[in-house]
This record gives structure tokens, C-alpha cells and sequence, in this order.
């Protein structure tokens, strides 16, 4: 079997009337971790839902884990964690039963799960340190707390490939890390990772492999080689520059500071703002 996980060849894919996402091209082999970055409305999570069935494909193919992917047809083994925000919480369902829900081969309506079934996600709801909200209605978590909840789900499914949108979005950031030290773990497991984040710095200093989407892929690769001021402008306009960090990875910063002319900078002892920004020593433009 290919060692390729994903297989997006010349996609062309839309929800409605306009296309999405044009001529996109993306390979994921097995146990890669890839960073999708790219501004509000990209197409980001577009991408993510074209890998699970979630979006028409107009032109091209998409072929996951070796099963074709058409809208509708999401395939087996892929584990999804949905961007925060994007999931009705009303819904009226335990922590536990959402993340039962989430073990394809168990497709029993929510009461009957067997006694290894909810030990199992007992477990998982543990090792991502929400064990005690087991019980609780799915409607009284915090943002963070339901993020780890549909980790437990995506890992559920005894995913082979696991995409998350923005997982490090809208969280305090001992969850953050706390979600990115599970994420290495279990890609140090063996599981594929493809995650889509705003955090550019993130990608270029963890992340082996970054893909820059706009409408289309813009650049793909390791972040030293794509994170350049012109793929930027590509992916996002101006605006943003490119420093290098002493162990040589780029770093992004704003091109121009939010210009607070008339006040001054009580933490710089009273020094008009602007002579307090410090400048970037290298500046890859
Ligand atoms: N369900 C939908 N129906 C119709 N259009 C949609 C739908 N979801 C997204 N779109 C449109 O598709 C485009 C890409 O959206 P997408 O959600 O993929 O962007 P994104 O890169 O994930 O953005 P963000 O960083 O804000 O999450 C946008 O123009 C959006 O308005
Ligand atoms: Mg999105």
C-alpha cells in the first residue's frame, strides 16, 4: 500500500457557487505532521473538510488513507476535531457519550454502550486530564475543555490520520501546551497530524512541514524554506516581515506597530511608544 495518507490531486472544491479552493495539489505521507496556515477565509478548514467528506469536490481527486473521498462519503480511520465555535453545544449529550460516539465501529444508539466501551473513553477523557467532566451535559465546558473532549473523540476512532482545526485557538496557554505536548505524543505514536493554526511562529519553530493556503496551495515545505517575506505577502498581503531567531528559525512579526501616537509607554518609564518598538536586527524582505 502507498505510503501516502492523503492524496489531493488538482482540486478544484466548493460548498456553493463559488469555488473554494482551485488547482489545490497536497500529498501527506504517513507520520507527518503538517501546519495549514493562512489568513481568515483561506480555506483552511475547507481543506480539512475535504479530507472527511465534508465538501463537494468540483474537479480533481481526493483520495484518504487509500479510500476515495467524495462529499458525504467521509472515510474510515480519520479522527476530526472541529474548530471551536463551529459545534452546536446545546446539544444534549454527555462528555462521555460524545466521545462513544466518536468509536465508529461501536454505532449502537447513546445508551447502550458496552462496560469496555465507556471504560475505554473513560480512559481517554483521563489522558487528556477532563476525567471528572465524564458526566456532564456537553453544554457547561469551556471552549478548552470541549477541544480536549473531540481529541478524546478523534482518538476514539483509532484514527490513523488526525486533522484538527485551529486546536490551539481560544485556549489559555497551559492548555495550549498541554495540547501540544499530546499532539507530539501521539505523533511520536505513529499517528499522521495535519492541524490548521494562526500561530505562523509555532509552525516555523515545531513543525516540520508547512503548507501556505490562500484559495490554492501558495507554498509547501519546510517553514526555514517557505516562511519568506514574499510567500507571506502571497498567503496574506503586506504587512508582515520575517526575522530569523539565533537558532536560525523565521520568525514573523507586524510591519507596522498599532500606531499610538499621542500617548506614552508607562512600562518604558514614559517613552513615546514609537522609539519603544524594537526593531527587527534582520529583516528578510
Ligand atoms: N458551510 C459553508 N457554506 C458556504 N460557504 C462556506 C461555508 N464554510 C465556509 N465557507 C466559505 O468558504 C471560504 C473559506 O472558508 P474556511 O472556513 O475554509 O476558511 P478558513 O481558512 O478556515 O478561515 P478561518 O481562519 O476564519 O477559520 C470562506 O469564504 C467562507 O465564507
Ligand atoms: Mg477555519
Amino acid at each position: 500500500m502507498s505510503d501516502l495518507v492523503v492524496r489531493v490531486l488538482d482540486v478544484d472544491a466548493a460548498y456553493a457557487r463559488p469555488t473554494v479552493l482551485s488547482a489545490v495539489d497536497v500529498d501527506v505521507a504517513r507520520g507527518e505532521f503538517v501546519g495549514l496556515v493562512g489568513p481568515s477565509g483561506a480555506g483552511k478548514t475547507t481543506l480539512l473538510r475535504l479530507l472527511t467528506g465534508g465538501v463537494e469536490v468540483r474537479s480533481g481527486s481526493v483520495e484518504v488513507l487509500g479510500q476515495r473521498v467524495v462529499r458525504g462519503r467521509p472515510p474510515r480511520g480519520v479522527g476530526y476535531v472541529p474548530q471551536l465555535g463551529s459545534v452546536d453545544a446545546d446539544f444534549p449529550l454527555t462528555v462521555r457519550e460524545v466521545v462513544l460516539l466518536g468509536d465508529a465501529a461501536s454505532s449502537r444508539p447513546v445508551p447502550w454502550f458496552t462496560r469496555d466501551e465507556r471504560r475505554r473513553a473513560d480512559a481517554l477523557l483521563e489522558r487528556l486530564g477532563i476525567g471528572e467532566l465524564a458526566g456532564r451535559p456537553i453544554a457547561e465546558l469551556s471552549g478548552g475543555q470541549r477541544q480536549r473532549m473531540f481529541l478524546a473523540r478523534a482518538l476514539a476512532r483509532r484514527s490513523e490520520l488526525l486533522l484538527l482545526d485551529e486546536p490551539t485557538s481560544g485556549v489559555d496557554l497551559a492548555t495550549r501546551a498541554e495540547v501540544l505536548r499530546l499532539l507530539g505524543e501521539l505523533h511520536h505514536d505513529g499517528l499522521t497530524v495535519v492541524l490548521t493554526t494562526h500561530d505562523l511562529n509555532f509552525v516555523a519553530s515545531h513543525l516540520p512541514r508547512m503548507v501556505c493556503v490562500n484559495g490554492t496551495v501558495i507554498a509547501d515545505g519546510r517553514p526555514r524554506e517557505v516562511m519568506t517575506a514574499d510567500v507571506l505577502t502571497r498567503t496574506y498581503g503586506p504587512g508582515l516581515r520575517v526575522v530569523h531567531d539565533e537558532d536560525g528559525h523565521p520568525v514573523v512579526t507586524d510591519a507596522a506597530p498599532i500606531p499610538l501616537h499621542s500617548g506614552t509607554d508607562h512600562a518604558s518609564g514614559g517613552m513615546p511608544v514609537a522609539a519603544a518598538v524594537v526593531t527587527p536586527a534582520e529583516v528578510d524582505a
